[in-house]
């Protein structure tokens, strides 16, 4: 659906400035049905990439094929295929939900009552049919993105492109918001979303571009990214005294990294695969008479993921 190749732009601020690398030749490959994630902190080229992909800005340098076309020669094509959410949203707060979504229908060449029928069908699927003709000035945040992604597939594209689609939403209506973009996956539909928040690209994304200046820092699974990453750890709490004495054979299995006594009491034990490792790990202390008093497995987060790829961690970035 998306497949790019050296994609580059610069932005110039004057003549003799250097041009500043806003995004610094990435390689994207976008499967057909995907739900596919650009994650990465303020400024790191992300809203950039998205504008590029949907004709609005021409690359410095680069290549890029979108919904089957070709970005460079084929815009018209390439806009007929898409629908893209910008971020920040562009619903006017005197219009009503019906009035907007009949706008994009004639934008995109439909009648008047194909348009009608369209934005009815749409307000139907989001739940929003009762309030659509209040203005949009009295609707939650989640309620005006929701509409957002509707203004997006009006014409049914292939491939949605949604710009920080949450940023600024309280949790209700971030849940709200992801239960939407889910629905549209489910019903076929692409969908390339950039965020900066971990946990938005973990639920939502079946795979995840880590981005930071310019540049793609990690690919792939949220699980494949998290288990480059140290790998996990199982907390367990033992009997006073204990860690020390189990520690020397828990560190000899040759599923184990490493185990460390936290204090009289705590040991965390390092291992590739945690969900495998908890059963060998409560045998071995079982058949040592270390009696297991509780245990927790921890993973590694795409926060981890980040901080390990770029030395620092995406928050303070
Ligand atoms: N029109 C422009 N002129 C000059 N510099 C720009 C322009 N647009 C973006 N930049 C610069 O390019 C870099 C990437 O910006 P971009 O908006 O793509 O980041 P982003 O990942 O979307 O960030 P955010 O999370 O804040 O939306 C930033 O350093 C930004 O200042
Ligand atoms: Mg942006």
């Amino acid at each position: 659906m998306i497949i790019t190749h050296g994609l580059r732009r610069e932005f110039r601020r004057s003549r003799r400035a250097e041009p500043v690398v806003a995004v610094a030749g990435i390689d994207l490959h976008v499967r057909p049905g995907e739900m596919f994630g650009l994650l990465g902190p303020n400024g790191a080229g992300k809203s950039t990439t998205m504008r590029m992909l949907t004709t609005l800005l021409p690359p410095t340098a680069g290549s890029a094929t979108v919904a089957g076309h070709d970005l460079l020669c084929e815009r018209a094509a390439v806009r007929r295929r898409i629908g893209y959410v910008a971020q920040g949203g562009g619903t006017e707060p005197a219009e009503t939900a019906r009035a907007e979504l009949v706008m994009q229908g004639r934008v995109f060449g439909m009648s008047k009552a194909e348009a009608l029928a369209r934005a009815d069908q749409l307000l139907d699927r989001l739940g929003l049919a009762a309030a659509a003709d209040r203005r949009l000035g009295t609707w939650s945040g989640g309620m005006r993105r929701r509409l957002d992604i509707a203004l997006g597939l009006v014409h049914r594209p292939a491939l949605l492109l949604l710009d920080e689609p949450t940023t600024g939403l309280d949790p209700a209506s971030r849940a709200e918001v992801w239960a939407e973009i889910r629905a549209v996956r489910e019903a076929g539909t692409t969908v390339l979303l950039t965020t900066h928040y971990l946990e938005e690209a973990d639920e939502l994304c079946d795979r995840v571009a880590i981005i930071d200046r310019g540049t793609v820092v990690g690919l792939g699974t949220p699980d494949e990214l998290k288990s480059q990453v140290a790998g996990d750890s199982i907390v367990v709490t033992l009997p006073p005294g204990t860690p020390e004495l189990v520690a020397p054979t828990v560190r000899a299995q040759q599923w184990c990294r490493g185990a460390d006594p936290v204090d009289d009491r705590v040991l965390r034990v390092y291992v590739a695969d945690g969900s495998r490792a908890v059963s060998d790990l409560l045998r071995l202390l079982d058949s040592l008479s270390a009696p297991v008093v509780s245990l927790t497995l921890t993973r590694p987060s795409l926060d981890d993921v980040f901080l390990t790829a770029t030395g620092h961690p995406l928050a303070a970035a």
